[in-house]
């Protein structure tokens, strides 16, 4: 089987891109599959080979000329966070040029994308809470702070609407700070031009993979907490080892356990998901309601990231469970 392992992309979340197919690259059963690392860039889309020379691929049909071999893949395996290949765009064109892939369609991926229509779709699942929330669009930029002033209570969460791996976020907790993030999320690079602004919710944070196996079962993995020093899960925190705690499996109790599984699929199920996705939620302290963060249909697969470490706590090596993707995705 040729796997085109689909990695790079056209936002900061690039550079998260090229790690996790690194570790998934490291992890692919070499026995069973041919694996061909494709970067998909601005400047274009390439296979490097071991000499490192770049061998550009046909838009036409995905396909390869190596040195005058012409190389067709069977399934494309998608590791790329944000645009091209988390929102979509990528999916409706294997769609197009029939390539199977690993991830969601294109419809679900360019929905999930937007934090604030996949809370729409989301909101009539009762159990799943949402925190309260302010979408603004480019022609709402000037009248920002009065807008979220008027509707929600600090502190807020700033973010970009479609972006990813909290990238141009913010937490205010001073309303002077308000008008500040709104500009940093907007102009953040490739998202859309829309921001989201959310309530501040008091609670643990969680995050929790589900993924259909090549058997069609939905498998929920064990969840993780995150604990961290900083104001909050950003950038930094994500992707530097040790300025966070992560517990998997987490310590919940098994009511909360239980809840957390029915939610996860139930999210699954209503927004058609396929292949892997990862759900983050807060715990709110008190009230013990599940609110819903968002949903990323890429999940970071770095050595870092939480996927790999759940589906090591459930007790599938990595390898099995990639073998368990790509074979899902051509059944
Ligand atoms: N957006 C990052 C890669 C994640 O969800 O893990
Ligand atoms: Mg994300």
């Amino acid at each position: 089987t040729k796997v085109a392992l689909i990695t790079g992309g056209y936002t900061g979340e690039a550079e998260v891109s090229y790690k996790s197919s690194e570790f998934v690259y490291s992890q692919l059963d070499k026995n069973k599959y041919q694996v061909y690392l494709i970067d998909i860039t601005v400047e274009g889309w390439f296979y490097q080979d071991q000499e490192k020379v770049k061998h550009p691929i046909d838009k036409e049909d995905f396909s390869l000329n190596l040195n005058g071999t012409l190389v067709r893949f069977d399934v494309a395996f998608i590791i790329l966070h944000g645009s091209p290949g988390e929102d979509g765009r990528l999916q409706g064109y294997f769609d197009m040029i029939g390539l199977p892939y690993t991830s969601c369609s294109a419809l679900t991926s360019s929905l999930t994308m937007n934090k604030g229509y996949t809370k729409a779709i989301l909101s009539d699942i009762s159990e799943l809470h949402l925190a309260k929330s302010v979408l603004l669009f480019e022609s709402h930029r000037k009248d920002g702070v009065k807008l979220v002033e008027e509707k929600l209570t600090l502190p807020y969460f700033v973010k970009p609407n479609a972006g990813g791996s909290s990238i141009g976020m913010t937490k205010v907790k001073e309303a002077t700070d308000l008008r500040e993030a709104l500009d940093r999320a907007f102009d953040a690079e490739n998202t859309g031009k829309q921001v989201l602004v959310e309530e501040f919710v008091n609670g643990r944070e969680f995050s929790q993979g589900i993924f259909r196996n090549s058997s069609g079962e939905l498998i929920v993995l064990p969840a993780t907490e995150v604990k961290t020093t900083r104001e909050f899960f950003d950038f930094e925190a994500k992707y530097t080892a040790g300025l966070t705690e992560e517990i998997t499996p987490a310590d919940l109790n098994e009511e909360q356990q239980e809840r957390a599984k029915q939610l996860i699929k139930e999210i699954y199920i209503r927004l058609n998901c396929k292949g892997m996705v990862r759900v983050d939620f807060f715990l709110e302290h008190g009230t013990d309601k599940f609110y819903f963060i968002e949903i990323n249909t890429i999940p970071g697969q770095t050595p870092q990231s939480f996927i790999p470490q759940q589906v090591r706590a459930f007790g599938m090596s990595e390898t099995m469970f990639y073998s368990e993707l790509i074979e899902a995705a051509l059944s």
